[in-house]
């Protein structure tokens, strides 16, 4: 056997098969739902690797549990806010992530939820299942045009990228705010544009930066004011970018106009009111859930262990310092 893994829960197939093909002894939580640290602190003992999902906390503590046999943790998802690097890094553990694969799909669920808030989708479709319909009328579920609206993408990286370029098809305006400024939306008519000057002239505010300590809340009670009243904001990125206690309140108020979630900053409970709300869209964090994506999530994961265990670099290492210590 080259080595162990722990897989943290059931994902497609081909990631583990992948690694089991290669002469790896691979165990998967087999419960459907996560491990509480209690629980995962065993079942990572003497890994080799671990493959983690978004919503496991792998801090210094698990990385105890697991010992020092473990090499690499491979999160299955792009963003690894939920790993403590300096710890791994410390420990000379290689950490890697899913970029690219799923860039794509989750623009695709970013439109989703911005044309499904704009025009009322959930709300309209609850009435006709309801069996309440009693026919077309002039007034019912007015909702706001997207196409020739103002799109502001905050955080112009490969998802925020890929959001943007779809907007021509809508015949958009296109803001964005970025550190650098970016060809692509550049070639396409985009304007690179102070954060608040964004939010001042968005229809459409789409987030997509990750969560570190900096943009933490970077939406809060001061960037709602600025918004206009007729505007939408849309969290495809990670729920505690937005003060979510703030965006009830305006949402409640109508100080905006709606919100259309994937992300939350509690996940999975959700701030008091936030369900109730007619404004919202929420769907269940799965901005990369197709069948595809997930898969090649799988593969791209299990790829990265397998270099780790085999002695190389691994392709989508985080932690490079890990590689100038000699870990
Ligand atoms: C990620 O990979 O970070 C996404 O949130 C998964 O859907």
């Amino acid at each position: 056997m080259l080595g162990s893994v722990y897989i943290t829960r059931a994902i497609p197939e081909a990631g583990p098969a992948m690694l089991r093909d290669n002469g790896i002894a691979v165990e998967v939580n087999p419960h459907d739902r996560p491990l509480s640290p209690v629980e995962l602190r065993p079942a990572v003992a003497g890994k080799h690797a671990l493959l983690t999902m978004l919503n496991d906390r792998v801090d210094d503590a698990l990385l105890e549990a697991a010992g020092p046999a473990c090499r690499v943790v491979a999160n299955y998802a792009v963003g690894f806010n939920n790993i403590d690097l300096a710890a791994a890094t410390r420990r000379g553990i290689c950490v890697t992530n899913t970029p690219g694969v799923l860039t794509e799909t989750t623009a695709d669920t970013t439109w989703a939820l911005m044309l499904a808030v704009a025009r009322r989708i959930p709300e309209a479709q609850a009435l006709v299942r309801s069996g309440k319909w009693d026919g077309w009328a002039p007034l019912q579920f007015l909702g706001h045009d997207i196409h020739g609206a103002t799109l502001a993408i905050i955080g112009a990286g490969r998802i925020g990228t890929a959001v943007a370029l779809r907007s021509t098809g809508f015949r958009m305006k296109l803001l964005y705010v970025s550190e650098q400024s970016n060809p692509e939306l550049d070639r396409i008519g985009g304007r690179r544009v102070e954060f608040d000057v964004a939010l001042r002239e968005a229809d459409f505010v789409s987030l997509h930066v990750p969560l570190t300590p900096r943009t933490h809340h970077l939406i809060g009670r001061r960037e709602i004011e600025l918004m206009k009243p007729t505007a939408y904001i849309i969290n495809t990125a990670r729920g505690p970018v937005i003060d979510e206690k703030v965006l009830v309140e305006a949402l409640r108020s109508r100080q905006i106009a709606g919100a259309a979630l994937d992300v939350y900053e509690n996940e999975p409970a959700l701030s008091p009111g936030l369900a109730e709300l007619e404004n919202v869209v929420c769907i269940p964090h799965l901005g990369s859930s197709t069948e595809a994506t997930r898969s090649r999530m799988a593969v791209m994961a299990a790829s990265n262990i397998l270099a780790v265990l085999n002695g190389h670099e691994p392709p989508n290492l985080v932690n490079r310092e890990v590689v100038q210590q000699g870990g």
